[in-house]
């Protein structure tokens, strides 16, 4: 595998002009995917990988949120509960046809829906996209308008030289499958766990961002006078003081979605995650937020304390170094939330 970081950010523009980049959901997105294969990068290099594993955890940033374009332009939100698992779309749009949905066998659909796509399958699906490419070809060649198919064709052989018999082809496959699942699939072998995890606290820490700049009437599509009044439903509350990720068949409200957000903290595993949010101060801006409610002012004042003693407990046990230089002598684990 190689990676050229111009050709593949070249690649991912390309396929982003076909989308719309002044409505603000698909600029966000763009956005996002760089500051993550950013991140991805840092906590790559802080864990001392080789120049070439750095290059695949950057890679796996480009391309993890490939299907939110894709989801935004047919279902008109980034909701996965009221649409698609975009990073099972994101797989599809990658390692199947063009047209995938019409094009694929019942049995192939339902390898990749379990994630075990076979080596047959990926022949048979290389023929398939040999076919569509030329397909599309003629198509474009034609100019006959069917710009809805042509709009989602992307590979990821457009973005780096590779073969399915490489390695880091089924690595790459996975992370982004796994990258907004409650928990990776289990079973999966070191090293692909690693950049599964590397992948998935890179896009953490970046959602802490991305709720700081954009609102959440934007990413959720309400209005904010539901956003003001929301409250904060019970098993929420529960699932956030187990100090884990927030399930997403419990979310009702908007606020709890800001909560979900908050519960990623949570989740990640490298000391370099916790210290990028740290020093981004976006958790803090999280627990920030003002409601007209109450009770959702209350609720979110114990989540504060709850994730500070969090923080403090994890940052404890990390390098003494790290924290004290970092933060100039103050008390350790109070950065993210206070
Ligand atoms: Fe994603």
């Amino acid at each position: 595998m190689v990676v050229d970081r111009e050709r593949v950010k070249s690649e991912f523009a390309a396929y982003t002009d076909r989308y719309d980049s002044s409505d603000g959901k698909i600029k966000l997105k763009i956005d996002h995917t760089y500051r993550v294969a950013d991140i991805c990068e840092r906590i790559a290099k802080s864990l001392s990988l080789s120049g070439k594993d750095t290059d695949l955890a950057w890679l796996l940033g480009m391309v993890h949120d490939i299907g939110r374009f894709e989801q935004l332009k047919r279902y008109g939100t980034f909701s996965d509960a009221q649409s698609i698992d975009h990073a099972h779309f994101g797989v599809e749009l990658l390692y199947e046809t063009s047209v995938a949905e019409n094009d694929m066998s019942d049995e192939m659909q339902a390898a990749f829906g379990q994630g075990i796509a076979q080596e047959k399958d990926i022949e048979e699906i290389s023929l398939k996209r040999d076919r569509m490419d030329s397909s599309l070809e003629e198509k474009s060649g034609n100019n006959i308008g069917n710009t809805e198919k042509l709009s989602e064709a992307i590979f990821l052989e457009n973005f780096i030289e590779i073969s399915p018999d490489e390695e880091e082809f089924q690595i790459i496959k996975t992370a982004i499958w796994n990258h907004s699942a409650y928990r990776v699939e289990e079973g999966l072998d070191d090293r692909t766990e690693m950049f599964c995890h590397i992948l998935r606290d890179a896009d953490k820490v970046d959602i802490f961002k991305v709720c700081q700049d954009t609102p959440l009437e934007v990413i959720y599509n309400v209005t904010t006078e539901e956003v003001k009044q929301a409250g904060v439903t019970d098993k929420v509350m529960k699932q956030f003081f187990e100090r884990h990720a927030i399930l997403r068949s419990v979310k009702r409200t908007p606020v709890d979605n800001l909560v979900g957000h908050a519960a990623l903290v949570f989740e990640l595993v490298y000391p370099e995650s916790l210290r990028l949010a740290r020093e981004q101060g976006y958790l803090k801006k999280i627990f920030d937020f003002e409601s007209d409610n109450p009770q959702t002012m209350e609720d979110f004042r114990r989540m504060r304390e709850c994730a500070a003693e969090y923080v403090r407990e994890k940052c404890g046990a990390l390098n003494e170094k790290m924290i004290m230089n970092s933060n100039e002598g103050a008390p350790r684990g109070v950065y993210l939330v206070q």
